[in-house]
C-alpha cells in the first residue's frame, strides 16, 4: 500500500465508510446492472500526433513562462477510446479484483520492489508518484487516448461515494469524452479534502492546521522553487485530494517530456522524507496538468459529465450528500444505542433499554428507512438521467464559468 503517514482526517472518513457501508450493500444490485460508458481496448496507436503545445524554441525547463493549455476535442459520441490503466504495487499488494472486474483494460503495474518486474521504477522513492511519472517519461511517444492513474486497492474512503467507493466502478463509468476536453480529471468528485483553498505555501509554520492539512508544512517555498525554478508562487494549491487521475494523450504531450524528467529528477534526489515526497506532488498534478494552483470542479459536473450520474445541478446533487450525513447521523446515533447493549451482554451484564430509549430507537430506524428509500429514488434517478447525453451536457462546466478556470497568471 502506498499509504503516507496516518491522516486524522481519514479515521474521520473511515467512520464515514463503515457507516456507508451496510447502506451501500443493499444498492449494489442496482448499480451493477447500469451499463457501462464505452471503452475501447484497441492497442495505443504507434505514431501519435506531435506534440504542439510548447514551442520549440523556449527552454521546457523555464517555469516562468506558463504553459497555456486549451480544451481538447473529444471524439464524435459513439466513438471507442483507446484506454491503459496505470498503477503502482508492492509485491505483497493483491490486484486480483482488476483481473475479475476489469478483464479486458490494458495495464501497465508498476511493481516497485520487483526488479524484475515488466513495469520497473528507477528507484523505489516517492510513492505513486515515481510510478506516475516513470510511466509517462517511458510512454510519453506511446500513448493511449486515455491514461488512467489509480492506487491498487479497489475501495478507499477517498473514492466516489455514489460509486461505493469502488474503484472497479469508476473506472468503467469514466467518461473519456470529459477526459479528453479538459485534458486532465481527478477522478474524485468530492472536494472535500483538497478544495477550495489547501495549501499555502508561504504560510508562517504557526500557522499549520496539523490535523486537517497533516501535508501542508511539507509545501514550503524551497520545494516549490525548486519543482518549478522561476514560477510565482499560487495564492495555494487547491485540488481534490488524493493522486487519482486521467489525462488524455494530447495534454500529456502539450507537457514537455523535459518537466516529466525534471520532476522525477526531484523525487529520486530530493532528502526529503519518502512518504512526503510523494505527497507532495497529490496537490501539483492539476497545475502540471493544467497550469492552475486551483482546480476544484463543481461536485455534480465532476459525477454527471464525468460519470453519467446527473441530479440536475448542483443544488440537487448537494441535497442528496445532505440527506446522507443527516442519515448517518441518525445512524451513528442508535449505532450508539445497539453498541452500549453488546458491551453490557459482553460484560454479563443484565441490560434493557428504557421505554424512552426503545421509542427513540423505533423512530430512528424509521427515519433512517425513509432516508434511505429516498436516497435510492435519486440516485436511481441520476443514473437514470446521466444516461442521456443532453443531460450531461446541461451539468458539464463550460470553459468560462467556473472559478477552475481562473489562471494564477495570465499571460
Ligand atoms: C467500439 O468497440 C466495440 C467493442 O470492441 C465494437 O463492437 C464497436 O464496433 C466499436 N465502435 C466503433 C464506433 O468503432
Ligand atoms: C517479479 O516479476 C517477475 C516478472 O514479471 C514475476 O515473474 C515475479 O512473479 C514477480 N515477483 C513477485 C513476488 O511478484
Amino acid at each position: 500500500m502506498l499509504a503516507g503517514p496516518p491522516r486524522l482526517l481519514s479515521v474521520v472518513s473511515v467512520a464515514v465508510v463503515l457507516l456507508l457501508g451496510w447502506w451501500y450493500l443493499s444498492l449494489v444490485h442496482t448499480t451493477s446492472a447500469t451499463p457501462p460508458l464505452k471503452t475501447d481496448h484497441s492497442p495505443p496507436p504507434k505514431s501519435p500526433k506531435k506534440n504542439t503545445g510548447f514551442r520549440a524554441s523556449v527552454d521546457p525547463l523555464d517555469f516562468s513562462i506558463p504553459l497555456i493549455f486549451t480544451p481538447g476535442t473529444p471524439k464524435p459520441a459513439g466513438s471507442n477510446y483507446s484506454r491503459i490503466l496505470v498503477l503502482p504495487k508492492t509485491q505483497k499488494e493483491d490486484i486480483f479484483w482488476i483481473h475479475a472486474e476489469l478483464p479486458d483494460i490494458p495495464l501497465a503495474v508498476y511493481q516497485v520492489d520487483n526488479d524484475t518486474a515488466e513495469f520497473r521504477v528507477p528507484k523505489n522513492k516517492g510513492r505513486e508518484a515515481m510510478v506516475y511519472l516513470t510511466y509517462l517519461i517511458d510512454f510519453y511517444n506511446d500513448l493511449p487516448d486515455t491514461i488512467m492513474f489509480f492506487h491498487s486497492h479497489r475501495y478507499a474512503w477517498h473514492n466516489n461515494i455514489l460509486m461505493g467507493l469502488d474503484t472497479a466502478q469508476a473506472i468503467r463509468r469514466l467518461s473519456d469524452a470529459r477526459v479528453a476536453r479538459l485534458g486532465y480529471m481527478n477522478t474524485r468528485c468530492h472536494t472535500d479534502p483538497g478544495c477550495p483553498d489547501w495549501i499555502h505555501m508561504d504560510r508562517p509554520v504557526v500557522d499549520f492546521d496539523d490535523f486537517h492539512k497533516p501535508e501542508e508544512k511539507y509545501y514550503r517555498k524551497g520545494v516549490w522553487d525548486e519543482l518549478h525554478p522561476g514560477a510565482p508562487i499560487p495564492p495555494s494549491l487547491s485540488a481534490p485530494c488524493c493522486a487519482q487521475f486521467a489525462v488524455s494523450r494530447e495534454r500529456v504531450q502539450q507537457v514537455p517530456i523535459e518537466r516529466f524528467i525534471h520532476y522525477r529528477k526531484w523525487l529520486l534526489e530530493t532528502s526529503m522524507d519518502d512518504q512526503f515526497s510523494g505527497r507532495v506532488f497529490e496537490y501539483i498534478w492539476q497545475y502540471i496538468f493544467t497550469g492552475n494552483a486551483v482546480y476544484c470542479p463543481a461536485v455534480s459536473s465532476c459525477y454527471c459529465d464525468g460519470y453519467g450520474i446527473c441530479f440536475g445541478g448542483e443544488k440537487k446533487t448537494q441535497h442528496w450528500f445532505e440527506v446522507m450525513d443527516e442519515r448517518n447521523k441518525y445512524y451513528e446515533e442508535l449505532d450508539g444505542h445497539n453498541k452500549e447493549k453488546t458491551k453490557a451482554e459482553e460484560e454479563g451484564k443484565a441490560f434493557e433499554f428504557t421505554e424512552e430509549v426503545k421509542a427513540r430507537m423505533k423512530e430512528l430506524e424509521a427515519k433512517i428507512r425513509s432516508m434511505d428509500d429516498e436516497m435510492n429514488k435519486l440516485r436511481d434517478a441520476a443514473y437514470e438521467r446521466g444516461k442521456e447525453i443532453r443531460n450531461q451536457e446541461a451539468e458539464r462546466e463550460t470553459y468560462d464559468d467556473t472559478h477552475i478556470w481562473d489562471k494564477v497568471e495570465q499571460r
